[in-house]
């Protein structure tokens, strides 16, 4: 069974070919980066014209590297949604088109059931598994108990932790995106020179909260102006690691109660790319008797092989979807789950 999968809710054009093997034929990524940073963060309008400019060239390469014909294809996966909405419709109804033109299924893909899934192509994991998705757009804690089976056991109720990263470089005069730069900076920084409030942490349940962090380094920059940018965003992320270490605690504790036998924490997204929060979780998993999980950095980040894998297992459980399915801003993984308390403007 061989997939090919679209993704484009973000400000990343992807297309890549997986087969029910594991084997990812093709994986093709063209990150907008270089059109958002004059802007110092992602402009939607600017990534739907990218993406339709980029995304059939982007198509034809992967199939092209995948050395196969569009009717050797067993179907069409495409991102659906939750999404910048301009980018999403060009990806979705690009796939449409394919299917309808060679006559097979389309599979419209949630992308976070693509980052839920991803550690079961990397790693051939089982269900149950813990994921803490932490990326630009999202921080969540989710027990992905089978397919299509996702209980969200915490969300942030105000900003995502990317978010967080990107304004502290921002504040900082660092680069963009901020991640990367503040982690960077971090390594030359020491931790215990300023200290900032950890929100959340100690509290029960889950959810996340990082407006306060953000407005606290801001407050820390307008009243002393001899701190060292080092300093500052090594305490920043310690003082995440802290906050993903106590929010994770919970959530492995929970997950437990539903799963005595869990074995594996899954992380994803953009920001399990930092090393010293994979290293503040890998400690922590060692303690609870769980492995941490991290598939590639190229497949932690957006990218159509996660949609394609996505694809490949709801087709191979008999799944699929009617070409006249909407593309979606807003899609929750778990519908069921609450809005988080105090909840803002995010989902
Ligand atoms: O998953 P992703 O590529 O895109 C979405 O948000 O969907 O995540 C991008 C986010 C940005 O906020 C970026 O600053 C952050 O991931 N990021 C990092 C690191 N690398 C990327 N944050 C912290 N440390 C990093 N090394
Ligand atoms: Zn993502």
């Amino acid at each position: 069974m061989i997939v090919l999968g679209i993704e484009t809710s973000c400000d990343e054009t992807a297309a890549a070919v997986v087969d029910d093997a594991r084997c990812i034929r093709a994986n093709i990524v063209f990150s907008q980066l270089a059109e958002h940073r004059p802007y110092g963060g992602v402009v939607p309008e600017i990534a739907a014209r990218a993406h339709v400019e980029q995304l059939d060239g982007l198509i034809r390469q992967a199939m092209a590297a995948a050395q196969l014909e569009f009717s050797d294809l067993d179907g069409v996966a495409a991102t659906a949604g939750p999404g910048l909405i301009g980018g999403v419709i060009v990806g979705l109804v690009t796939g449409k088109a394919i299917a309808a033109a060679i006559g097979k299924p389309l599979l419209a893909i949630n992308h976070l059931e693509g980052h839920a899934l991803t550690a079961r192509l990397t790693d051939d994991l089982a269900f149950p598994y813990l994921l803490l998705l932490i990326s630009g757009g999202h921080c969540q804690l989710v027990l992905i108990e089978g397919l299509g089976r996702y209980r969200r056991l915490g969300t942030t109720i105000d900003d995502a932790v990317g978010e967080a990263f990107d304004k502290t470089a921002k504040m900082l005069g660092l680069d963009y995106p901020g991640g990367p730069a503040v982690q960077r900076a971090a390594e030359r920084g020491d931790p215990g020179t300023v200290s900032l409030p950890r929100p959340m942490a100690g509290r029960e349940g889950c959810d996340f909260s990082f407006s306060g962090l953000k407005t606290a380094v801001r407050r820390l920059l307008d009243n002393n102006s001899s701190l060292r940018a080092e300093d500052v965003a090594a305490s920043f992320q310690q003082t995440v690691g802290d906050v993903m270490v106590d929010r994770t605690g919970n959530a492995i504790a929970l997950a437990q109660a539903f799963y005595p036998d869990l074995g594996h924490l899954v992380i994803a997204g953009g920001v399990a790319a930092n090393l010293h929060l994979r290293q503040r979780l890998d400690v922590l998993c060692r303690e609870r008797g769980l492995a941490l999980v991290a598939p590639p950095t190229d497949l932690c980040t957006d990218n159509g092989a996660m949609i394609a894998w996505a694809g490949v297992e709801r087709l191979a459980a008999g799944l699929h979807d009617p070409l006249d399915t909407p593309a979606r801003a807003r899609w929750p993984l778990d519908p069921d789950a609450k809005p988080a308390p105090f909840a803002g403007k995010k989902a």
